[in-house]
């Protein structure tokens, strides 16, 4: 009998501290459905105490996960706790995680607090959790760094606590994998109580070895790993989640371990983990890059052809490519429109919502005649994210031709009025977007222009991200249309939409400049 593996999903949490992956609740609770699909046992839906909104979107992630475990991340302090309990109370299986760094450099320059400090606080933490719930996680963090001996003791004296899992993390992604394996191993080996929690590692990537070391954590005996979708994370991300899984899967010749993921659903979460987000998955990318299992060469296309195991070591289909691509088109009605989304997972929670998007859909369908599930998820994101949203495009008016200087002329509702403006610009996106901002006067400024097909073919969806930045505030806007300056007019409001304060929306600076 094989061992079950743990997965624990951070995409809500660490993922969200990519810059400008912050995602608005409705967002979360989306993502949040469709790990629940792709059958994670844990889902940490954010850090409650950072802000309101992060409580707010734990806690409604707590309210509708009904499979998968939620948890909440706490520093080792009384508020943070208190406050992840309050926001898991409805959560039908919660975990409180909490953490603290156990390395020299961060006790002494962040923390400024002895090592004996950090153990005593350390313990005070996992019993305060506990009195809130049984399944309580604690984190040495940047373990990695830390003096083993030390890291013994810490661990040693949570679990007799009441800690039920240890994580391990790799905080800035320093480690190397053997020596990583090894000091998982001798955690394991030297912890007098090792058997009464399960271990667990969190590996970053700064230097692309996150999935590396994350698997010789599980080669020497952790049975959990925190990882996201897309490898998604803080600087250069985490573990990928798609990469550890199928590694597992693929090699049980090396691991004696299964997890309970369906990995028929990691292309569709990674495709809306990176719809929502606005980070587009690079094409070689293991797993779910658009090229993961294309064949270019004539040797291996040969090969493939002869026999698929030549060159291919998982099946495409087992991953979710391909799999489900039922076209809809403009006469599908809005029970298969309904069908299709509800298989995808996309639930939209009025009429209301539902007529937004079929009126989407149906718009879309008018100029593009097969419509697949990459659309799908493109235009509901669409159509939820210009809910209510203060500033709306109205109409757009772009004129390119060739020796001119292009000109755009955009209405806007801003507050329920209707404003418009005309300019020029380098290109048709760049008079677009300084029409908007004579209009809105943002003092933006704009880190990262993007722009994605969504499926193949000229007719193909463009899938447009915008990232903004205002003082300390980095925001990424999304937007989706056949027609790419349209979709990059909507990613820009949508961004705008994100960024600017209520007091802002109140009081917009239209027409002024500087
Ligand atoms: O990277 C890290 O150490 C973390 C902890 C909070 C687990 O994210
Ligand atoms: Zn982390």
């Amino acid at each position: 009998m094989t061992d079950k593996l743990y997965i624990f999903d951070t995409t809500l949490r660490d993922g969200e501290q990519s810059p400008g992956a912050s995602m608005t609740k409705e967002e979360k609770i989306r993502i949040a459905k469709a790990l629940e699909k792709l059958r994670v046992d844990v889902i940490e839906a954010g850090f409650p105490i950072a802000s309101p909104g992060d409580f707010e979107a734990v806690q409604a992630v707590a309210n509708v996960i009904k499979d998968c475990t939620v948890c909440g991340l706490a520093r080792a302090l009384d508020a943070d706790i208190d406050r992840a309990a309050e926001a898991l109370k409805h959560a039908v299986s919660p975990r409180i995680h909490t953490f603290i760094a156990t390395s020299p450099i961060h006790m002494e320059k962040k923390l400024r607090m002895t090592a004996d400090q950090v153990l005593e606080q350390a313990v005070k933490a996992v019993k305060r959790a506990r009195q809130y719930t049984d399944h309580v996680e604690f984190s040495a963090e940047d373990a990695g760094r830390s003096d083993l001996e030390f890291l013994c003791r810490v661990i040693e004296a949570v679990i007799n606590a009441g800690a039920k899992v240890i994580n391990i993390p790799d905080t800035v992604g320093y480690k190397m994998p053997d020596r990583f394996g090894k000091l998982i191993a001798t955690l394991i080996e030297r912890v007098p109580n090792s058997d009464q929690a399960i271990f667990s590692v969190h590996c970053h990537n700064d230097l692309g070895l996150a999935v590396a070391n994350s698997l010789a954590g599980v080669m020497n005996g952790v049975r959990q790993v925190e990882c996201t979708i897309n490898g998604l994370g803080e600087r250069a991300g985490n573990a990928a989640l798609e990469e550890v899984v199928m590694a597992v899967r693929t090699r049980q010749d090396v691991f004696s371990c299964q997890t309970n993921i369906d990995t028929t659903q990691i292309v569709n979460c990674s495709r809306l983990v990176s719809n929502i987000t606005g980070f587009p998955v690079q094409p070689n990318k293991a797993i779910v890059g658009a090229n993961a299992f294309a064949h270019e060469a004539g040797i291996h296309q040969d090969g493939v052809l002869k026999h698929r195991q030549t060159y291919e070591i998982m099946k495409a289909e087992d991953v979710g490519w391909h799999a489900n691509r039922m076209v809809l088109g403009k006469h599908s009605g809005r029970n298969a429109f309904r069908d299709r989304l509800q298989s995808l997972n996309i639930v939209l929670d009025s009429e209301e919502l539902l007529n937004a998007a079929f009126a989407r859909f149906k718009d879309i369908a008018d100029k593009k005649h097969e419509i697949y599930d990459e659309d799908l998820q493109a235009l509901v994101t669409d159509a939820l994210s210009s809910e209510h949203e203060w500033l709306k495009l109205i109409s757009l008016k772009v004129c390119s031709e060739t020796g001119e200087m292009p000109q755009a002329q955009v209405t806007l509702s801003i507050n329920g009025a209707e404003q418009s403006v005309g300019a020029t610009g380098s290109g048709p996106v760049d008079a677009t977007f300084k029409a908007i901002e004579a209009l809105v006067n943002s003092n933006t400024t704009l880190l990262v222009y993007s722009v994605n097909n969504v499926t193949n073919g000229t007719d193909s969806q463009g899938e447009v991200g915008v990232r903004l930045k205002k003082e300390d505030k980095v925001v990424n806007g999304q937007g989706a249309d056949t027609d790419i300056v349209i979709a990059s007019a909507k990613a820009y409001l949508n961004a705008l939409n994100k960024i600017l304060t209520v007091t802002e929306r109140r009081h917009p600076q239209i027409g002024k400049s500087g």
